[in-house]
């Protein structure tokens, strides 16, 4: 395991990805973890990441220099950098200049980290101090116009660092400047593959289920269809998996669980239709956090129910169901450890929750793996790309696309402008550009248009495309104005009550993905 050293970069976790593309298992670990512990895990080698602080300011995360003297390959990273050269006798000079974002940097000596790369580069800065002279011992490999010292190795004691952000894709070269320090500095083997994970994770399930049996809430997104087919492929027809309709899915969907999940796994599944029960609970109600809460709380009284009905029937057999299968990724791992109070922006929800009175254990076998490693894990499973590509949809579904009540008659009008803008999107082969398109009816809003000779008097419905990389930020998707002509003139002419389409054009922040 390479452990990443997070002081509190938003590319911590970004770090350990590419770390894991290079096919070689890194975790993160928070920057105050005493140097017993992190080299009690053994770790192949040290990651130290960038972090919004200055070595200098008071309070600011330092690096134990012993870290260094035990013999563990090291790499650091921007403030990481600075820190190592700090802590091993370098100088890290206050300059005041700031270098911030694609900037030139020479390479000076072509030793292992810059192999053979290219004397010039543009890599990605952001930072304020610099060092200025290397630690002993270093010999310094890339210099740019506000970091003297941009890069230095010592290859016997196998440590290296960069002031540049070699993780982010706006530095070209920088998955290969990593791969130089694994492979050629620290002398690591690539050996993380799906496969493997596929493998350990299965013999993993059998242990820990044993003979007994399991439930998994499906939501129809890509983690709780990747957790089941795992513990399917480990137990079999001892899971059982539990789709809660609630009638807020986009077109086809439920259908295509039904279909596609079940015809590839052979699971066991019961679909709920429960798309009344949330109707009625929701008629009347068109407070967005409001909805939200009764969209909970209906989803955990529908899976509790049914959760209870597969106990009984296994309980007929003489059997127990101990498991529950949930989905949980390794993101939603470091966040919760992470303990920082965020603002309760939205009360997010996912389908698949536990419900309270009910005890069972957790199986979590997707708990290590970042969301592209299980896409991943879910094609070697045999899941379609229908599943395994599709992009997030919130647990609530449509309900939190409707501005205003939630009716069976909108979420139609809803559904039908959904399709359509999805089957364009992906007639454009814009999937993978796109990191998700919510189609958002107002339904409360009404606007005058003509038709033919006539007046019209309809709902618009607003596009929200956007681009992000962990949803946190986002940016609005310039789409060609050809695409958006189509499903403009598409859904106008095909969907009775919606006479106007609009663009959502807002950033995140300051506005959130979803409308509601
Ligand atoms: P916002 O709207 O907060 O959305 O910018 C960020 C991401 O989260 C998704 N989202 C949800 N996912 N349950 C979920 O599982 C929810 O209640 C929920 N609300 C929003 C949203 O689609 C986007 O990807």
């Amino acid at each position: 395991t390479v452990l990443v050293v997070d002081f509190g970069a938003q590319y911590a976790q970004l770090i350990a990805r590419r770390i894991r593309e290079a096919g070689v298992y890194s975790e993160l670990v928070g920057s105050d973890v005493p140097v017993e512990e992190l080299l009690a895990r053994k770790p192949a080698a040290i990651v130290l990441s960038g972090g919004p602080s200055s070595v200098y300011a008071e309070g600011a995360p330092q690096v134990d220099p012993s870290v260094f003297e035990a013999g563990v390959p090291a790499f650091g990273i921007c403030y990481g950098f600075q820190a190592m050269a700090a802590s091993l006798g370098g100088t890290v000079a206050r300059t005041g200049d700031r270098e911030y974002g694609g900037t030139p940097l020479t390479v000076t000596t072509q030793a292992r980290l810059f192999g053979d790369l290219p004397n010039e580069q543009s890599v990605w800065m952001s930072h304020g101090d610099a060092v200025s002279a290397a630690p002993p011992g270093f010999t310094v490999t890339a210099t740019s116009t506000g970091a003297p010292v941009a890069a230095f190795e010592d290859v016997d004691r196998r440590l290296a660092g960069v002031q540049f952000h070699p993780e982010v894709r706006n530095t070209p070269h920088g998955q290969t400047v990593l791969e130089h320090f694994l492979f050629d500095i620290a002398g690591l083997e690539p050996s993380w593959t799906m496969a493997n994970v596929v493998d350990e994770q299965v013999a993993a399930i059998r242990e820990q289920i044993g003979d007994r049996r399991a439930i998994c809430g499906l939501s129809g997104g890509v983690d709780s269809a990747v957790a089941a087919a795992l513990v399917q492929r480990a137990i079999g027809d001892r899971l059982t998996c539990v789709y809660v309709d609630h009638g807020l899915m986009r077109q086809g969907e439920t259908e295509q669980i039904e279909r596609d999940f079940v015809a590839v796994t052979g699971a066991d599944l019961r679909v709920v239709d429960a798309s009344d029960q949330f109707l009625s609970a929701l008629a009347g109600v068109s407070d967005p956090e409001q909805k939200r809460k009764i969209i909970g709380r209906e989803f955990i009284r529908v899976f509790e129910q049914a959760a209870l009905d597969v106990i009984a029937d296994a309980k007929e057999h003489g059997e127990t169901v101990d498991f529950l299968v949930q989905g949980t990724l390794y993101p939603d791992v470091v966040e919760s450890g992470g303990g920082t109070g965020t603002a309760n922006i939205k009360s997010h929800h996912n389908v698949g929750g536990l419900p309270e009175d009910l005890t069972f254990t957790l199986v979590e076998p997707l708990r290590t793996l970042f969301k592209d490693e299980v896409r991943e894990v879910g094609r070697r499973l045999g899941l379609p790309d229908t599943l395994v590509q599709r992009q997030p949809f919130p647990g609530p579904g449509l309900g939190i696309r409707i501005v205003g009540e939630v009716t069976r008659e909108r979420l139609d009008v809803l559904r039908q402008a959904d399709a359509i803008a999805r089957e364009e999107l992906s007639a454009a082969h814009l999937d993978t550009e796109i990191w998700q398109c919510p189609v958002v009816l107002l339904a409360d809003v009404r606007s005058v248009g003509v038709q033919g000779d006539g007046r019209t008097y309809g709902h618009p419905i607003v596009l929200r495309p956007v681009s992000s990389e962990d949803a946190m930020t986002a940016d609005w998707t310039r789409l060609p104005y050809d695409v958006l002509a189509k499903i403009s003139t598409r859904i106008t002419n095909e969907v009775a009550e919606v006479n106007r389409v609009v663009l959502d054009v807002t950033s995140k922040p300051p506005g959130t993905i979803e409308w509601e």
